[in-house]
């Protein structure tokens, strides 16, 4: 299963064990982290679930021009921003390491 690292604004890091086909905002959301809010619950209309995916956006797909278009609505947009709505595991996910800004509230 694949394990995703968050990297939480408090400083602290989490590992946690993410099904494949479950979304890096699942993980955060069903482990009751901080930092993804998520409000739209995952279908892209909100940016609430932004992070930074370090080293690892060619696990995922490229965004979709709807994810670009709602990023540029969030803050402190880099990079490696992405929705983590939009990033879904797959077995070839191993050692995805998020960074959750604190901005997302
Ligand atoms: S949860 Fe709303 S855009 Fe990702």
């Amino acid at each position: 299963m694949p394990k995703v690292s968050y990297s939480l604004p408090d400083g602290t890091v989490h590992d946690v064990d993410v099904p494949c086909g479950q979304s890096v905002m699942d993980g955060s959301v069903r482990n009751n982290l901080p930092g993804i809010v998520a409000e739209c619950g995952g279908s892209c209309s909100c940016a609430t679930c932004h992070v930074f995916v370090e080293d690892g956006q060619s696990f995922f797909d490229e965004p979709t021009d709807e994810e670009r278009e709602l990023l540029e609505f969030a803050d402190g947009v880099r990079p490696d921003s992405r929705l983590s709505c939009q990033l879904i595991l797959t077995d070839d996910c191993q050692g995805v390491r998020v960074t959750v800004p604190d901005t997302n509230g």
